[in-house]
């Protein structure tokens, strides 16, 4: 309750007693109670024999809760002598933001699920509120961690907000094994219908815009490659870096088409082409290939993170693919997040300072 002083009185005791306050003000919802010692200063109280206000008739809503605004009131008090009623003002005022509750800070879906954010958040207030959020840049079809803003504010313009954090996760997509038909003549599998050829140079697998893969390529994660990733980012966990436990790994070619497909229709196919690989061309369709993610979302350069890993990934047989300044040989812009597997040679090509296009003298740059 907030009390704001009228006039005072000087020659206490002889002049009449008086409500020292003119203006009492009440949360909406709060109980309202006024009391001797704040209706009268310290010298008037003695010379109060009672006193009392109603304030029954007031406007209420369903609660009982007086609605908000401004009500005078008469407060009636009685010395020895004398009976008095003095009129005060009552406000009941809103000064409390809506309370937002989420079910979860953080909620992890997968590639193209819908959700309903208010499915996630209960609200409440006294006075009419509204709840409003901003999913505009939610992309379930798009992996990655985002950020949904919510806020609630009431007719008297107290907000509250909350964040909710949803993690789009790829789907695990098992590949298709073909039930043997028992009525069929037993005849050999016919081999997919492929035409390209994997390349290798002295060893060493080449997957970039001039080189692609056969769409059956692999079914999954590299294991070799598995565990020294997983030994990676123990070891960045370790040393206390903010580095996530999931990734962006295998993709078979049906996903990274869906992907591709995504970002053709939002930014164009040329700005699509420097960041996202056709489908038949991308590193993530080999199982040797991982996109490490911030524990805050996407690993940028300038993380400390992304520096860590420029200089130790090839300790664990890594290398960050699309090195910053080789863009034009690779063909994507820098991706400090995009690791690829190659083995103990990875120190070479690290040392080396080239991308794996120069290292193994092959043709890079864009599609033919
Ligand atoms: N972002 C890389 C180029 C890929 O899509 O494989
Ligand atoms: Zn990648």
């Amino acid at each position: 309750m907030l009390l704001s002083y009228g006039a005072s009185f000087l020659i206490k005791g002889i002049l009449k007693p008086q409500v020292a306050v003119d203006n009492y003000s009440f949360e909406y919802g709060e109980s309202i109670e006024l009391k001797a010692e704040d209706l009268f200063d310290e010298s008037d109280l003695e010379s109060i024999k009672t006193f009392d206000y109603d304030i029954s008739n007031l406007e209420k809503d369903f609660r009982g809760n007086i609605l908000v605004g401004n009500y005078p009131i008469n407060i009636n008090y009685a010395s020895k002598l004398w009976k008095y009623t003095q009129t005060i003002n009552l406000a009941i005022v809103d000064t409390s933001a809506p309370k937002i509750e989420l079910k979860t800070n953080q909620l992890t879906i997968d590639v193209g699920d819908k959700i309903d954010v208010l499915d996630y958040i209960t609200s409440s207030d006294l006075s009419e509120y509204e709840v409003q959020f901003d999913d505009s840049k939610l992309d379930v079809k798009v992996p990655g961690t985002y950020q949904i803003l919510i806020t609630a504010c009431d007719v008297y313009e107290n907000c509250s907000e909350e964040t909710l954090e949803v993690i789009v996760k790829e789907k695990f997509v098992p590949p298709v094994v073909a039930k043997p038909d028992p009525e069929a003549p037993s005849q050999p599998p016919k081999p997919p219908v492929n035409e390209v050829k994997p390349t290798y140079v002295d060893g060493i697998l080449i997957v970039n815009k001039k080189y692609g893969i056969p769409s059956n390529f692999a079914s999954g994660e590299d294991p070799t490659a598995k565990a020294a990733l997983v030994k990676m980012i123990n070891e960045m966990q370790s040393l206390e870096f903010d580095i996530q436990n999931g990734y962006s790994g295998f993709r078979n070619y049906a996903y990274q088409k869906q992907l591709y497909e995504n970002y053709k229709a939002k930014d164009g196919q040329a700005a699509a082409d420097t960041y996202s690989a056709r489908p038949g061309h991308s590193e993530h369709q080999t199982g040797l290939t991982f996109d490490l993610k911030h524990k805050n979302g996407a690993l940028v350069e300038g993380a400390a993170e992304a520096a860590w890993i420029k200089d130790n990934a090839h300790k664990f047989g890594f290398i960050v693919r699309y090195p910053k300044g080789k863009e034009a040989i690779t063909g994507y812009m820098h991706e400090p997040w995009h690791l690829r597997y190659i083995g103990p040679r990875a120190s070479d090509i690290y040392s080396s300072n080239l991308s794996l296009e120069e290292y193994l003298n092959v043709e890079g740059g864009n599609y033919r």
